[in-house]
């Protein structure tokens, strides 16, 4: 399996800053948005001991490690670009890659988180099935679950993504397809948080917006289940 995504390895980031630019904010600013939501879902799922082992799938040039990489015991990621992972090993030289095609390269019940970032999107429709099948079975019974998407409901993802050079394949999943999908891959338990509903991640805003974490207004979801 090949990716389109080697054509745009040396120039991710700057592709993604340029898609989001009208919103004057910089990448960074979502990348530790993402950071935010997934440590709140570690916390209520795994209580204050971090989770040992975890794999990020369709992690690309690996931009979320330096900032992932602490809330686990240890970080693999999988991408089924080759370009992008060379990339991602050089950032992140402590985390394990591995190439990834229609399964993946693990054992069953291999980590106790598996995590996907705006990655579904990219996968063929018919395909969804199978990739959220196989994200279950390589997580530990108990394990957790978590997937990141862009909100299509939220008219300024739309415009990011109709500005971004490598979005033109993008079919977004409404949360509760995501949900449907991971409960019929057999996980538990699931929930959504919607984020990136207003552009703070501290103070009265960032607290507001967590509030609304319910309501389906923000960028991106997180749609976390136990496995
Ligand atoms: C928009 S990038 C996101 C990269 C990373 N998760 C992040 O958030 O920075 C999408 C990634 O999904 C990968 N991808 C696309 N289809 C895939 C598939 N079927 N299985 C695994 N990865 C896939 C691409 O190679 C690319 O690296």
């Amino acid at each position: 399996m090949t990716s389109t995504f080697d054509n745009h390895a040396a120039r991710y980031s700057d592709e993604v800053q340029s898609s989001i630019s009208f919103s004057g904010l910089r990448h960074d600013f979502f990348l530790q948005a993402k950071v935010d939501v997934l440590a709140r879902t570690l916390r209520r799922n795994f209580g204050a001991a971090p989770p040992g082992t975890a794999l990020d799938i369709g992690c690309g040039v690996g931009l979320l490690h330096p900032y992932i990489e602490p809330l686990f015991g240890k970080l693999t990621g999988a991408d089924i670009s080759a370009a992008s992972i060379e990339q991602a090993q050089r950032l992140s030289p402590s985390v394990a890659y591995s190439m990834m095609g229609e399964s993946l390269p693990y054992d069953d019940g291999a980590f106790d988180v598996t995590l996907t970032v705006c990655v579904l999107h990219h996968v063929p429709p018919e395909r969804w099935d199978s990739f959220t099948r196989e994200m279950r079975r390589v997580t530990r019974p108990g394990g957790l679950v978590c997937v990141i998407e862009h909100n299509p409901f939220n008219p300024l993802t739309q415009l990011a993504i109709s500005r971004c050079s490598f979005d033109a394949d993008a079919v977004l999943l409404r949360a509760s397809k995501t949900r449907e999908l991971l409960r019929k891959a057999g996980a538990k338990k699931i929930t959504t948080e919607f984020f990136l509903t207003l552009p703070a991640r501290g103070g009265f805003f960032g607290r507001l917006g967590r509030l609304a974490g319910r309501l389906p207004i923000g960028a991106q979801y997180l749609t976390a289940a136990r496995a």
